[in-house]
């Protein structure tokens, strides 16, 4: 058994493949690079193009016997698909589409997909469920509900068995500090907190600015459901598993710790970790976000046998430190 990854030289793409090895699965990347990094693939094959080329996808998968694909390669900025939508749907759905001609020619039938909380856009319902409307309030959301959307297509056409795992807020790094996010622009709260706290802000426009403190929630900021990248790579290898079991079926399933965090208690916790305040300052709200995004995570306990085990947001911070620490973001 070999599966491809796409995205693997990506961050989460690159701790899934790392749990499929300690499970002993053969994995093949597919990476154009434009956002990944080589070396977080390193002992890897690593095929370096488009998911969109899928001649050239259908060929690696005969040569290298793939019978899954794991699909995370995507652009998954949120602010930047509001700005550029076209280019969000021509490299997010165009790459999906892409690789699902590759499956239909190479006879691959197991897809995981990497989906999203912006599915649901604003929510109804807290903890949201699986069943909860799909309205996405920005182009990158749009691009996953598409991709879904796709995948069931394909499962009526071909019989195609897909599961597609709608991430929280993933976060967090290899507790030793040899992997983590390595983003070309940094928009992420953590790794933001972080470096605010080890530069110590000042006027050097490391200040991380809180994105509104008058929301209605307990203490004013954002709630987020926070889920470790370790428990969100595990995940993958149980989608492989439950696919295995249900051939020609479909899995949508939320990955996230169950738990709201605002982000004030996300700075406590950086505070914690590094032991320096968090230079910060009060500013307006970011258009779109919603006050709180936490998953209803009972679907992936029942049918992946699936619980967080990383999540709590101090073990996340740590781990995140560590990293920061390791790759020379922290001042002495
Ligand atoms: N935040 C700040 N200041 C910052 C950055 C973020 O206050 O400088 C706040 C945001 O307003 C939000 C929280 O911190 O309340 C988390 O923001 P992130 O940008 O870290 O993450 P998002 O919740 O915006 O986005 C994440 C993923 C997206 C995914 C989305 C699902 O990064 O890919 O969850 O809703 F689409």
């Amino acid at each position: 058994m070999a599966v491809l990854v796409t995205g693997g030289a990506g961050y989460i793409g690159s701790f899934v493949l790392r749990a499929l090895a300690a499970r002993g699965i053969d994995a093949v990347v597919l990476d154009d690079l434009s956002t990944g990094h080589r070396r977080a693939a390193d002992g890897w094959p690593l095929e370096v193009h488009s998911c969109g080329d899928s001649e050239r996808v259908a060929a690696l998968m005969e040569r290298a016997g793939i019978d899954a694909v794991i699909h995370l390669a995507a652009l998954s900025i949120v602010g930047d698909s509001v700005r550029e939508p076209e280019r969000y749907w021509r490299h997010n759905v165009g790459g999906a589409e892409g690789l699902l001609t590759a499956c239909r020619k190479a006879g691959v039938r197991r897809f995981v997909l990497s989906s999203t909380a912006a599915v649901y856009g604003e929510p109804s319902q807290l903890p949201i469920p699986e069943s909860h409307p799909l309205s996405p309030t920005n182009p990158y959301g749009d691009t996953k509900v598409e991709i879904e959307r796709r995948l069931a297509q394909a499962q009526a056409s071909d019989g195609l068995a897909w599961a597609a795992l709608r991430y929280f807020n993933a976060a967090g790094a290899m507790p030793d500090g040899s992997l983590g996010e390595d983003h070309p622009v940094e928009t992420h709260l953590i790794p933001l907190a972080l470096r605010a706290a080890a530069t110590g802000g000042g006027g050097d426009g490391t200040e991380l600015t809180v994105f509104g403190d008058d929301w209605p929630t307990p203490d004013g900021t954002c709630l987020r459901d926070y889920v470790h990248v370790l428990d969100l790579a595990r995940a993958h290898v149980l989608a492989l598993d439950w696919l295995d079991g249900h051939p020609g079926g479909s899995l949508v399933c939320n990955l996230g710790g169950g738990e709201g965090t605002s982000v004030r208690q996300v700075l406590d916790a950086v505070r914690r970790a590094t032991g320096r305040e968090v230079p910060h300052r009060m500013g307006p709200r970011r258009a779109g976000d919603p006050a709180v995004l936490v998953a209803a995570v009972d679907r992936a306990a029942a049918e992946l046998g699936w619980r967080p085990e990383r999540s709590d947001i101090a073990r996340v911070v740590e781990d995140a430190w560590a990293w920061e620490r390791r790759r020379g973001h922290a001042a002495p």
